[in-house]
């Protein structure tokens, strides 16, 4: 074995002995509701398919009609001639739905997160190492765009407007620029950053506040259009709620304009394939008119947060669709997730570094094809299980 393989070997090793070790499993879907692993099936409460979009007759006939007309890919970057003429009005519903000058898709959320930030960081266009003040358990690709910048993050404590205006008071006579970063909705916790207190914040002090609406994109706020309303700039994914893939920014003219000269994960990337633009076109579509959908979600969600409060487990600060069951340990999530799997359904253990280390959890999430009666038998096996509990208040 070369060096290199047998350090990643003694790193797989001690992931292990940590019962943090991950692996991929090999599931099916033919339902928004159920998956199968290993020939068994089980009902999906892991899944960011909130409005269960990805099997919408909608969404599937014009990703199929797409593919039939413009072909399965787009041939090339979108600076070459991969701007296929469907990127157009789909920008122009995405800033529509944000309310927002502009519009730009680029390829996942993950690399739009990526990409993004690190062009608007961009020092020698700033003219100095920006500010930038973030939520310190914002997304992992949040943290990856500022080191890609070579910005060293100064991170306030979770959803705390408080200890974000300390943190920009010690900085009130730094002239340069500064950026604030939160998620609307924690994609881990399920709770919702103070958006509209940090935009205040952000307009006194001069501040750019980038949000990123991923998982309330679609399945919050009016229409869903998501809780970013407050910010400069909103980027977020067509991967979770609205059912698709991909990731968009909408901000100024400027700024896309900015991002197309300089953004190298926009410029060097191959523009989405047409049939994910059909899907995400569709997708724009429908999910503004699916009321009724994000009022189920939300009833079930609560539900859930009521009963299982009820037998004393904890939820965190959930107040979305999201609704982790905190419980501390990687050992305690991992056989608190076998043991809903023996019961029928998969919820997946997050585990340490995807969260706080002592606060390892299950992450379920409640979408539009679930049922009252499946709320009730998950509460009921929960609360036939002796597991180590955390406090209410965690
Ligand atoms: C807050 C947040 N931003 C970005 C992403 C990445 O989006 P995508 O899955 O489209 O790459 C995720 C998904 O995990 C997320 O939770």
């Amino acid at each position: 074995m070369v060096g290199s393989e047998s350090r990643y070997q003694t790193f797989l090793d001690a992931r292990k002995r940590e019962g943090l070790r991950r692996s991929l499993n090999e599931v099916t879907a033919r339902h928004a509701r159920v998956i199968s692993v290993s020939g068994r099936s089980y009902l999906n409460l892991a899944s960011n398919d909130y409005l269960a979009l990805r099997f919408h007759k909608t969404l599937i006939e014009r990703a199929a009609e797409w593919a039939e007309t413009y072909g399965v890919g787009s041939g090339a970057s979108r600076l070459v001639t991969g701007n296929l003429d469907l990127f157009a009005s789909i920008e122009a519903k995405v800033a529509k739905l944000k309310k927002k000058p502009a519009a730009l898709v680029m390829a996942s959320g993950f690399q739009t997160n990526a990409a993004v930030l690190q062009s608007l960081f961009d020092r020698s266009v700033l003219g100095a190492e920006p500010l930038v003040f973030s939520d310190r358990l914002n997304h992992a690709s949040m943290h990856f765009g500022c080191q890609a910048a070579g910005v060293r993050e100064l991170r306030y404590r979770h959803c705390d407007a408080k200890h974000l205006g300390e943190l920009l008071s010690q900085y009130e006579q730094d002239e340069r620029p500064k950026f604030i970063l939160t998620e609307s909705v924690f994609s881990m916790d399920g709770d919702v950053a103070p958006v509209g207190e940090i935009a205040e914040l952000a307009r006194a002090r001069r501040a750019t506040l980038i949000v990123d609406d991923a998982h309330a994109t679609g399945i919050l706020g009016e229409e869903g259009r998501g809780l970013s309303g407050d910010a400069d700039i909103a980027v977020g994914t067509f991967s979770k709620a609205l059912g698709a893939y991909g990731g968009y920014v909408a901000c100024s003219e400027t700024v896309r304009d900015y991002l197309t000269n300089l953004c190298s994960g926009l410029i060097y990337s191959t523009a989405l394939p047409p049939p994910v633009l059909g899907a995400i076109d569709a997708a724009l579509d429908v999910a503004p008119h699916m009321d009724a959908e994000r009022a189920h979600v939300a009833g079930l969600a609560k539900r859930f947060r009521d009963g299982a409060r009820a037998i004393d487990l904890s939820t965190g600060a959930s107040t979305t669709q999201i609704v982790p069951i905190v419980l501390g340990s990687p050992e305690a999530a991992l056989e608190m997730s076998g043991r809903l799997r023996e019961a029928g359904f998969w919820a997946v253990a997050i585990r340490p570094p995807t969260v706080p280390v002592g606060t390892a959890r299950l992450r379920l999430a409640f979408t539009a094809v679930h049922e009252e009666a499946e709320v009730d038998r998950l509460l009921d096996v929960l609360a036939e299980e002796d597991v180590p509990r955390r406090a209410r208040a965690m």
